[in-house]
């Protein structure tokens, strides 16, 4: 090697070194103490070993007010950005650096995030954007913003053409949080990351409330009560093996399936504790989580939005190895309702699975809709027609199995053959009406119940009438004898016959009419 060739090759050698020392020494130890990992250390823990190929090491910001100096910024910027594998599938990534400038976004930041979404997009890839930063880069100005909006323009380009997940490991706040709330998962850590559109200082400021960021925008709030964050981990390696379990379970893109895993686990496996789960009284809870275990391969079950609208419980399971979209009512909170949230959070997942060919089983024990003027006040008919709609334009294969329970509106919405459901099984147990029998018997007999004298003819009326609606409805028969349920199967059974109806269902073709997009009720 020449001299001259030496001296060059050394300056590269050294101005890597220099790109990966971000922030400095004291900066990278500032992070460690606040219990974070660096921007480079959590794409190494998110990848697979060794897969990291990184862009843009070289970039630096062109800002020259507020004292700044493009010629003496960090090489890199505030974000680190390439791609890599996880589970040896082409992932992109972008990490922002809170060691430089807090992580806060330059105009060249935003032109490197963008040129990993674009590689995405055209090679048809996930993206997963790990987010520690402070927001805008106050001394850019708007260059900043326009920065955000191109970020905000790929999001929703992206958005049903390939997987976005957003990894919140630090602060996320102001109009920042709208690249995050445009993917398809956010996952937050617990303790160190906070999302709001504006600070607890601005909400003193403007409405005199006092609160801390994490009661504000902390991961705990989000997963229970905003519905904002799908995952919760408790640890950064636990978000970062959370993330790569999620990748399993879905495609690269809108035009490939789910990897298939070999399915060690039986399909004709049969699950006698089912023909015993619904209790005698079938106003009684029993927890759907044993039938989903019980269910899918190996027990494993990865559940989205755990904390919130706990009512109904969505998440991903694999089913002869195909991976599937799990959605099932949970009896064991609030009898299984749909309400407001439960609705949103079964139709937003409901519509990820559409988008990325996942096929749908959907578990049903679910008493109606939530009755009350605080649902009715905060739009219950708009946020149950989202799920309506979710089932009704999902073309994927929707296996549906009502295990109790499906009256009224709530029957129609949770994957029912009216709404082309493709293979729609009931067990024994199963009560279809249009609703329970103490309502619907007030309403055919109401007349006959005022002309009543006496309480106890009363109760005798009801109870005589209250039995002859059961025997009419609160069985499957009803339903299988006019063919809206393709046939009543053995709870211990289930798995076979769901995985049977899989199968048959994997060359599954269905088009919806062509249109510029559908007006789904937001
Ligand atoms: C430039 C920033 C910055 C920013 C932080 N820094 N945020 N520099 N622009 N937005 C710098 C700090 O000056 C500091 O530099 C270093 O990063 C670390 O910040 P600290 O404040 O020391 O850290 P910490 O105490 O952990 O607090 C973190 C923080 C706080 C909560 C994020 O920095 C903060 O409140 N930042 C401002 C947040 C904000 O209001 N951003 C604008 C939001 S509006 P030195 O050199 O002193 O170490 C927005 C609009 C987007 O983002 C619109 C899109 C549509």
């Amino acid at each position: 090697m020449s001299g001259i060739q030496e001296k060059k090759i050394h300056e590269l050698v050294e101005k890597r070194k220099e790109a990966r020392q971000a922030g400095g020494e004291k900066r990278v130890a500032e992070q460690h103490e606040k219990g974070k990992y660096t921007a480079r250390e959590r794409i190494a823990m998110l990848l697979d070993e060794g897969s990291f190929e990184e862009f843009d090491m070289f970039v630096t910001h062109r800002c020259t007010d507020f004292g700044m100096d493009p010629e003496k910024a960090t090489l890199g910027d505030g974000v680190v950005t390439g791609h890599g594998t996880i589970g040896g599938r082409v992932v992109y990534v972008y990490s922002q650096d809170f060691t430089i400038y807090g992580g806060s976004l330059s105009y060249t930041c935003a032109q490197k995030i963008c040129k990993v979404m674009d590689m995405a997009l055209k090679n048809g890839a996930p993206v997963i954007g790990i987010i520690d930063s402070g927001g805008a880069r106050i001394q850019e100005g708007v260059g900043s913003l326009v920065g955000y909006s191109e970020i905000f323009e790929r999001n929703i380009k992206a958005s049903g053409v390939v997987p976005q997940i957003s990894m919140i490991l630090g602060p996320c706040a102001g109009g920042a949080v709208y690249s995050p709330a445009l993917t398809d998962f956010i996952l937050m850590n617990k303790g160190t990351s906070n999302m709001f559109v504006t600070g607890p200082k601005v909400v003193k400021t403007v409405t005199g409330e006092q609160i801390t960021a994490e009661a504000l925008g902390g991961a705990t709030m989000h997963s229970s009560k905003s519905g904002v964050a799908s995952l919760v981990s408790e640890t950064e390696e636990e978000a970062f093996a959370m993330v790569r379990e999620l990748i399993s379970y879905i495609p690269q893109n809108n035009l490939e399936d789910a990897p298939r895993e070999v399915c060690n686990d039986r399909i004709d496996r049969l699950e006698e504790s089912l023909n015993a789960i619904i209790p005698e009284d079938s106003n009684k809870p029993y927890d759907v989580m044993e039938v989903i275990h019980a269910v899918v391969d190996d027990g494993r079950f990865f559940e989205i939005h755990s904390n919130y609208a706990k009512n109904i419980v969505v998440g991903f399971a694999r089913l002869d190895g195909m991976s599937v979209g799990i959605v099932a009512n949970q009896p064991s909170v609030m009898a299984g309702v749909l309400d407001i949230n439960a609705s949103r959070k079964a139709a937003r997942f409901v519509r990820f699975c559409d988008a990325f060919n996942i096929p749908l089983v959907t578990l049903v024990d679910v008493p109606g809709f939530l009755p009350g003027s605080g649902q009715e006040y905060g739009a219950l008919i708009q946020h149950g027609a989202k799920l309506l709609f979710a089932y009704g334009e999902a073309t994927v294969p929707k296996v549906t199995v009502i295990l109790r329970k499906a009256y009224g509106g709530a029957y129609i919405v949770m994957s029912s053959k009216g709404l082309q459901g493709d293979v729609n099984y009931v067990w024994p147990s199963a009560e279809i009406a249009v609703m329970g029998p103490n309502g619907a018997i007030e309403i055919l007999y109401g007349k006959e119940l005022k002309a009543l004298e006496s309480e106890e003819v009363r109760k005798q009326f009801i109870a005589e009438k209250t039995a002859e609606y059961v025997e009419k409805f609160a069985n499957p028969y009803t339903a299988a004898r006019n063919g809206y349920v393709d046939d009543v199967i053995q709870p211990s059974n289930t798995r076979f016959r769901v995985v049977r109806a899989l199968q048959m269902l994997q060359s599954k073709k269905d088009l919806m009419p062509p249109k510029k997009h559908t007006n789904l009720p937001l």
